[in-house]
């Protein structure tokens, strides 16, 4: 069979092979599987989050809470220290909120965005000094179907995805004449220990999740490793014109109108 490989090399399947990547909140779910999918096709993986303490080899785990900017760029610097230089940063923790606009107190909406906004400002500000000396540079930031489709009880969340979906474009505009490619993946619901919190304190768990899975035209959640794959396919250098970009990986639900089965 052919080896398949892009104009400098890169084989698909080893396609990080060489390269560097920092992943935030990579310690669960979504983050971990992407760790350990680049680190599987080749790359030296750093995982950044708030408790890294489950983190294996061949990631190295480093401690940081994205609302703090001096841990941000300690734990940043740390990695590139170890790394040997950084070439792909995923921006993936994230919290979750519930809620109508009615719902969540001015404290609570800080909160959220300071996470899931302000975490992918901190930690890209500290790495794209290090990204610009990349070749291969690329930043893919987990956004959420909830910045594209409006879902019930999702006020806040949802304004705090949208707002990384504008960053990502934004940023993309930025940087794309210095080399350094910007995405973003918008999950639907994904199969992860997140999720399974969620459905812990729902009234009845089998009735929500049976909801969920129905909201998803495959019927089905997403599994994280699904949400991975996307991630590794913007990241990669075989994706090197792919930048602006918003991925959906939600099992079709926002963009898909399938007819409810006739019975
Ligand atoms: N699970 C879903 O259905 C879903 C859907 C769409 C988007 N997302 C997004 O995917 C991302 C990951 O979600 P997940 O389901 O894997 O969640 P998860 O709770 O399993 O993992 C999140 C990780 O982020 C870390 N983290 C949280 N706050 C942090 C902080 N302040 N500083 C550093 N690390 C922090 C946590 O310690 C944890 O390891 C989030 O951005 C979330 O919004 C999830």
């Amino acid at each position: 069979m052919t080896d398949f490989h892009d104009s400098e090399g890169h084989r698909a399947g080893q396609d990080f092979d060489g390269l560097k990547a920092l992943v935030t909140g990579g310690a669960s779910g979504i983050g971990r599987a992407a760790a350990g999918l680049l680190a599987a096709r080749g790359a030296r993986v750093a995982v950044l989050d708030l408790d890294p303490s489950s983190v294996d080899e061949p990631l190295t785990g480093h401690r940081a809470d994205v609302t703090d900017d001096a841990s941000v760029r300690a734990a940043v610097a740390a990695a590139v220290a170890d790394l040997g230089g950084l070439d792909i940063l995923v921006n993936n923790a994230g919290i979750g909120a519930r809620g109508t606009v009615e719902d969540n107190d001015d404290a609570e909406w800080h909160r959220v965005l300071d996470v899931n906004l302000l975490g992918v400002v901190r930690t890209t500000r500290a790495a794209l000094p290090h990204l610009r000396e990349s070749a291969h540079a690329a930043v893919v930031n987990t956004c959420s179907v909830a910045a594209a489709a409006g879902l019930p009880q999702r006020a806040l969340y949802s304004a705090s995805k949208g707002a990384v979906l504008a960053l990502t474009l934004a940023m993309a505009a930025d940087h794309v004449g210095e080399g350094i490619r910007v995405n973003c993946v918008n999950p639907g619901t994904v199969d992860t220990p997140w999720v399974g919190r969620l459905l812990d304190a729902a009234p009845d768990p089998a009735a929500e999740r049976a909801a969920l899975e129905a909201r998803q035209p495959t019927g089905r959640l997403v599994t994280a490793a699904e949400a991975a794959g996307a991630i590794a396919y913007l990241a990669s250098p075989l994706s090197g014109s792919t930048t602006g970009t918003v991925l959906a990986v939600d099992g079709g639900m926002q963009g898909l109108r399938p007819r409810p089965a006739v019975r």
